[in-house]
């Protein structure tokens, strides 16, 4: 099971924190937004609950890891590409390429259109063994589309028109876009992104189920901590934790005017989860002029960069402290120095123990200094913690984009860049 939990303790009961009777006065719409939630689920609700899309995931993984595959390339960007990179991050070896026996491909992403990136892949990849996974939900993002063409010309150099598509896989909607025109004329294997799936919710699609699979990671317990997440949901309402914060960071940001919300994690594993959810957070709320600015952290590293800021700038922010109860290693600090007071208290103690005591003073000074602060705390970092954790903050997302009176599952404001680069780069009709 996995045990996580949210604390708004500092929300409150700092000075100036949200009052009671703000609270209860939103009661009434947190509760109608969930029963209508509930009663109407969104698509990525059904996700942790059905073995359609892991399945086949799982087994075209086995598939490329029984074929000796020396590499994977994950092209795709944004919400295709930001889930399979945090769970990577989290869960696998910081130095996961560079280990002899990591048991599966080399794992590259293919996001930008940055030359110097595709070509550092190139360089490294042993195009013989390497597959390519070509994930876009619509079929024709110009970024996806040109890393593609840049990775299918490499590919069919080296192992020819024809067998090139044997390598490669396509992560799209069942029926539209571009590359299923394209599965179908050269034969690709595809996997699919539910229509009524959008980007940013689809880490339980093939979307981070496929590449993690491919990787080694145990998708059934991602999936079981997102289920475990859904039934709670489900029972407790607008009761749940992660229901709740909805309200809270809407209020802290609607009535307090602290429109930066800082997702700092205290674990360096939790990076990329924190880039997975300032996009979700960024891109489903932003919108007529509404939503607060989703930004990540890392403690302790922004402790000495940012939480100066935090602390005595402008007072627009709210810290969110990820923490971990367990960390996935620990290291014993040697007992040296027990003359020099600034270094040989150190010995003794352990990395772990140090990274939570500062994890717990920073939060403490905060609290101290009047500065609204939220914890959310897992007890580890695992597939069923992250599985649990994505889930939640998917919930938290969709139900905060209702008190903002949004659309949680569109994105306009991007159309009009893609439309000028469409022109530009001479695509007939634009
Ligand atoms: O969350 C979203 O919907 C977006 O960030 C998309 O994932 C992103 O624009 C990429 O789109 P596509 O998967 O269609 O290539």
């Amino acid at each position: 099971m996995a045990n996580v939990a949210f604390d708004y303790t500092n929300l409150v009961e700092v000075e100036g924190g949200i009052g009671d009777g703000e609270l209860r006065e939103l009661r009434p719409r947190l509760e109608e937004t969930m029963s209508t939630f509930l009663e109407d689920p969104p698509g990525f609700m059904r996700l942790p609950e059905t073995d359609e899309l892991s399945e086949p995931s799982k087994a075209l993984a086995e598939e490329v890891r029984a074929s000796g595959a020396t590499d994977f390339v994950h092209v795709g960007i944004g919400g295709s590409a930001l889930s399979p990179a945090a769970l990577h991050r989290a869960l696998n070896h910081p130095f996961y390429n560079l280990l002899a026996d990591r048991g599966g491909p080399r794992l590259h992403f293919a996001e930008n259109t940055d030359p110097a990136t595709l070509s550092a892949i190139l360089d490294v990849a042993d195009l013989a063994g390497t597959w390519a996974n070509v994930v876009t939900k619509s079929g024709s993002t110009a970024e996806t589309m040109a890393n593609f063409l840049v990775i299918r010309g490499a590919l069919v150099e080296t192992l020819g028109e024809y067998a090139y598509g044997e390598r490669v896989v396509f992560t799209t909607d069942p029926e539209e876009g571009y590359l299923v025109q394209i599965a179908g004329r050269e034969g690709i294997r595809t996997l699919q992104i539910p229509p009524d799936v959008g980007g940013r919710f689809s880490v339980l699609t093939p979307v981070g189920l496929f590449p993690a699979a491919v990787t080694g990671l145990d998708v059934d317990a991602l999936l079981r901590g997102a289920a475990q997440c859904a039934g709670e949901v489900k029972e407790r309402g607008a009761d749940h934790p992660a229901v709740q914060g909805a309200a809270y960071h809407y209020l802290v940001d609607t009535a307090r005017g602290r429109n930066v919300r800082v997702m700092m994690t205290y674990a360096d594993a939790l990076d990329r989860f924190a880039a997975w959810f300032v996009q979700l957070w960024a891109e489903s709320l932003g919108k007529e002029g509404k939503g607060s600015t989703p930004h990540g952290a890392v403690g302790t590293i922004d402790q000495h960069s940012q939480v100066q800021l935090y602390m005595e700038g402008p007072q627009d922010k709210v810290i969110e402290i990820v923490e971990v109860e367990e960390h996935p290693r620990d290291l014993p600090i040697p007992e040296a120095y027990k003359d020099l007071e600034g270094v040989g208290y150190l010995g003794g103690h352990t990395m772990a123990e140090l990274l939570n005591v500062e994890c717990n003073a920073t939060r403490k000074a905060l609290t101290e200094a009047g500065r609204p602060n939220s914890t959310i705390r897992i007890d580890a970092i695992d597939e069923e913690h992250l599985g649990y954790l994505f889930h939640a903050l998917e919930v938290q997302t969709a139900i905060a984009g209702s008190l903002y009176g949004v659309n949680t599952f569109d994105q306009p404001g991007v159309e009009a860049g893609k439309q000028i680069t469409y022109s530009r780069m001479g695509r007939s009709g634009y």
